[in-house]
């Protein structure tokens, strides 16, 4: 029997972990919050270090908390990231999305900045700063805001605009160690990337990451995995900080309308066609599979909008046979001529429509003993979410502080 409206808008019978309202998703002054309580204090992934290859090249960055960045690659070859504001009078600095330049002139009065953050140029300088008396200042004084900058897991440039924040390794901790080797032993290429702007919310598109229950929409898994010996063995393991991963599995690949195995191309240690998935707080996932490392990252644009990143990489001493295999496998079936990432993405846009209708609720309440179909990768999302927002996702009205949670 269906429900009336008023049972559509009633609390589950179900603890408060393991349902969300829905206003964690639409709401505008909760999306502000976040900005403040999550964004501009934790590590983002802003790009890839083989996007920087050589000196001087830089990448601009629209940092989730509404600021954006430059991230550029020094001619002592560290990269740092600098917020894309002229000190002078507060222009845009960088407009491309990329380039490499030794300078970098702001258009407005021309002062102009190298890829250490210095202020290299400042025209009619001693004339008007510089020359003693109140009104002087050094060009010393005048560099870009540096922004806290680490390159890791896998040689990917991750920032976080609070200069006492803690070290990415601490924000990380032990959820990338089953996949570290793989990632980390030889340096990694992006070969594809992609961008699509989707009209939900951030953590709708993470939580389809988070959780395998939804296998069921994507023909390919069920055939390849769901069906395949060793997928209900799976498991979801939490960890600190609102990270969490899925648990590797062979995948079938032959299973599937005739395909083969994808191991013609791998990454160190790894053996056979593994799937490995790991989802970083706050809206980070690295998949592994046999053949390409994809990794999505987002930029929330709004509680109803945001862009998400795809980029696919393999090893940058691949052989051209090599690359030519982990392009195929990646476009055929992970990227974006594949089928399974747009099912995914019809998946957030349908659930975007079904909270517009006024259904007030999401469930999380799947447990199976931690394995493939236990929502607890959701759960444990929401508890650091709620921590750190101090308010609890299944009934976000009311201000509560929260002790950090070790393990969902
Ligand atoms: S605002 Fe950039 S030089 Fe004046
Ligand atoms: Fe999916």
């Amino acid at each position: 029997m269906g429900r009336t409206a008023e049972q559509w808008k009633q609390k589950p019978p179900l603890p408060k972990t393991h349902y969300v309202d829905t206003r964690v998703y639409t709401d505008e002054g909760i999306f502000e919050e976040e900005k403040e309580k999550i964004f501009a204090k934790t590590w983002m992934l802003a790009c890839h270090e083989s996007e920087l290859p050589a000196p001087n090249d830089y990448r601009t960055y629209h940092h989730p908390a509404g600021v954006n960045l430059i991230v550029v690659r020094g001619e002592d070859d560290r990269v740092r990231s600098f917020f894309n504001v002229c000190p002078h009078r507060g222009n845009t600095i960088l407009y491309s999305p990329s380039g490499n330049a030794k300078r970098m002139t702001c258009i407005f009065h021309a002062w102009s900045f190298d890829s250490e953050g210095n202020c290299v140029g400042l025209p009619r300088e001693k004339a008007g700063y510089c020359s003693g008396g109140d009104c002087s200042v050094s060009r010393d004084d005048l560099g870009l805001r540096e922004v806290k900058t680490q390159v890791g897991y896998g040689g990917f440039v991750y920032v976080n605009l609070d200069d006492g924040c803690e070290p990415l390794e601490d924000h990380i901790g032990p959820a990338l160690d089953t996949i570290i080797e793989q990632i980390d032993t030889e340096p990694l290429e992006v070969f594809s990337y992609h961008r699509a702007v989707v009209n939900t919310n951030y953590k709708l598109w993470h939580d389809t990451n988070s959780e395998f229950y939804h296998d069921y929409l994507h023909v390919h898994n069920r055939l390849t995995s769901m069906k395949q010996e060793g997928y209900f063995e799976r498991k979801m393991i939490p960890y600190p900080n609102g990270h969490a991963e899925v648990g590797s599995q062979e995948v079938h690949y032959e299973a599937y309308e005739g395909g083969k195995g994808r191991a013609e191309a791998g990454f160190p240690g790894v053996e056979g066609n593994p799937w490995s998935l790991i989802d970083l707080f706050p809206g980070y996932s690295y998949n592994l599979r046999a053949s390409v490392l994809r990794v999505d990252s987002q930029i929330p644009l709004g509680p109803n909008k945001t862009a998400i990143e795809y980029r696919s990489l393999g090893l940058k001493s691949d052989t051209v046979e090599q690359r030519r295999q982990r392009v195929l496998d990646n476009q055929t079936i992970w990227g974006p001529f594949g089928r399974n990432l747009h099912e995914d993405l019809l998946a957030v846009d349908g659930q975007g429509r079904a909270i517009q209708n006024g259904s007030r609720y999401v469930l999380h309440a799947r447990e199976e003993d931690s394995t493939i179909h236990d929502e607890v990768g959701m759960r444990h999302f929401y508890a650091e979410w709620s921590r750190r927002m101090g308010r609890l996702a299944g009934d976000p009205t009311k201000a509560v502080a929260l002790e950090k949670p070790a393990r969902a």
